[in-house]
């Protein structure tokens, strides 16, 4: 952590801001989350602010009237999700961060930005051109029709549950609504699931348009830290959360989870499947980078596909495999689930456009080839990141992601993304700072790297983020600078 001096609130005075009798008025979870919210609140409202040092836990448990345990899981919470951090030897303090603009801010810049490197977006697979040539004819037939398809056509729902039942899930056109990309999808499942004050379990690291959309909901995410080499843990530590936190929803990745990589084995997806139906949450499946192994390695049993079908909902789209202009996207529901998310969905979209729709069938029937094409070009580019990276960033690290498309990069000590992210903003190469992927302040020490620009662009990105590092940058660029980043 950065040195500073730290201004101190004591447990008294930080107690009188909680409020013990308001929080024990309050309906819902257990009393150390309440702490943890009350807490939060005060971070993010600057009553409490950063760098702060904050009251011993057996002080705060005495001003509060609790028992320690409790500020000490709520202190555990907080830390978990970055809010504040423990110091050996010195207390706990709030974390610092900034302000950050939200996900999809920066979609003008992005278009004309030099070094787009915000997005893990690949350009379009060679085979897309055709498939519009083919849907361009086929539409005609359909001019004298409605152009509404409200579900999505009949021929590309088909399609997408013959891609499943291929995966070994039961599917129907009747389990399948076709939305605009997986952002639709993971929206309409989220706006029928998420009751105000919901609290849906995540992996920490995580995809952050879902924390966006949970919190606009009014739900909250309850961060499960996930480590590539031991997914194990990753079953242990959500049915912990599970127990403490009581959520009615989880969000995973299962495969090459954006931006951590990690894919979880057969027997760990079984389990974290099993468990979530145990604790009666409904996981919501992302599995936009499930067609994006790298290396061969063979595709597991979908999530859930071992668990009753009404324990999982899934989302997954053509954005990463074929390209995220298509913007074809899809839920995968049991089907009564299914037409709760459909009436939700239909509230704010009539139809998917159909010629888009149409090149989606034509390339789910070549679907081995795009994934092919793909992977070939993917595992180049990963290739020459990590080779550049080594020469020229040596203190960066990260794990070799066997599928998805980015790379998750620990910076060296005292560099921090969200410093970086602006210096190399200033040189005309946009990032998504690391703060972005967690649920509250973590991951400023992080980096994402995505790979899916062209070689050249890469070697451009690397060269000036090692120009920066032997420069001794970072400068004490602040971080409410950091400029809006979005994936
Ligand atoms: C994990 C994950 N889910 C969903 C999306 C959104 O995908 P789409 O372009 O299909 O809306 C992305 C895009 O980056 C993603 O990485």
């Amino acid at each position: 952590m950065d040195s500073f001096d730290a201004s101190a609130i004591t447990a008294p005075d930080l107690a009188a801001r909680i409020d013990p009798s308001t929080l024990r008025n309050r309906s819902g979870g257990p009393l150390y989350l309440e702490i943890a919210d009350e807490l939060r609140r005060l971070i993010e409202n600057g009553e409490v602010s950063a760098h702060t040092r904050l009251p011993a836990e057996r002080a705060l448990s005495i001003s509060l009237d609790v028992s320690r345990v409790t500020v000490a899981s709520a202190y555990g919470h907080l830390r978990e999700g970055g809010w504040i951090s423990a110091q050996r030897g010195s207390g706990t303090y709030v974390s610092p961060t900034g302000s950050l603009p939200s996900w999809g801010s920066l979609a003008g810049d992005r278009e004309t930005a030099n070094l787009e490197f915000v997005n893990a977006s690949p350009s379009a697979s060679p085979l897309l051109s055709d498939a519009y040539g083919v849907a361009a004819e086929k539409i005609r037939v359909r001019f004298n029709l409605g152009g509404y398809a409200p579900s999505g056509l009949f021929e590309l729902r088909e399609s997408i549950a013959a891609y499943y039942r291929g995966r070994g899930v039961p599917t129907t056109a009747d389990n399948i609504l076709v939305t605009s990309g997986a952002t639709d999808a993971i929206h309409a499942v989220l706006a029928t699931f998420t009751e105000p004050g919901a609290r849906v379990l995540v992996e920490h690291p995580t995809y952050p348009g879902v924390v966006e959309l949970v919190n606009s909901l009014g739900g909250r995410c309850i961060p499960v830290p996930i480590d590539p080499d031991n997914t194990d843990e990753f079953v242990a530590a959500a049915d912990r959360s599970a127990r403490q936190s009581a959520p009615t929803l989880a969000y995973f990745m299962p495969d090459f989870s954006n931006p951590s990589g990690a894919r979880l084995p057969l027997s760990t997806r079984r389990q974290l499947s099993a468990t979530m139906h145990r604790h009666g949450v409904l996981t919501i499946v992302d599995e936009v980078a499930a067609d994006l192994s790298l290396d061969g390695s063979p595709d597991i049993e979908p999530f859930g596909a071992a668990t009753p079908d009404v324990a999982t909902v899934t989302v997954g789209s053509t954005s990463k495999t074929v390209w995220g202009g298509l913007r074809v996207g899809w839920v995968r529901a049991e089907a009564g689930l299914l037409a709760r998310v459909a009436a939700t969905y239909a509230q704010r979209q009539l139809s998917v456009s159909i010629i888009d729709q149409l090149a989606a069938v034509e390339l789910l029937g070549k679907y081995d080839e795009v994934r092919r094409v793909r992977a070939e070009a993917s595992r180049t580019a990963r290739d020459h990141t990590i080779a550049l990276i080594r020469d020229h960033l040596p203190g960066w690290h990260f794990r070799v992601p066997d599928g998805g498309l980015a790379l998750w990069c620990s910076l060296p000590d005292g560099i921090r993304s969200s410093h970086l992210v602006a210096d190399a903003q200033s040189q005309g190469l946009l990032l998504a700072p690391g703060l972005r992927f967690g649920t509250g302040y973590a991951f400023d020490d992080r980096q994402r790297i995505p790979f899916t620009r062209s070689l050249s662009d890469i070697t451009s990105a690397i060269e000036i983020l090692a120009r920066l590092s032997s420069e001794n940058i970072p400068t004490p660029a602040a971080a409410s600078s950091t400029p809006a980043a979005v994936v």
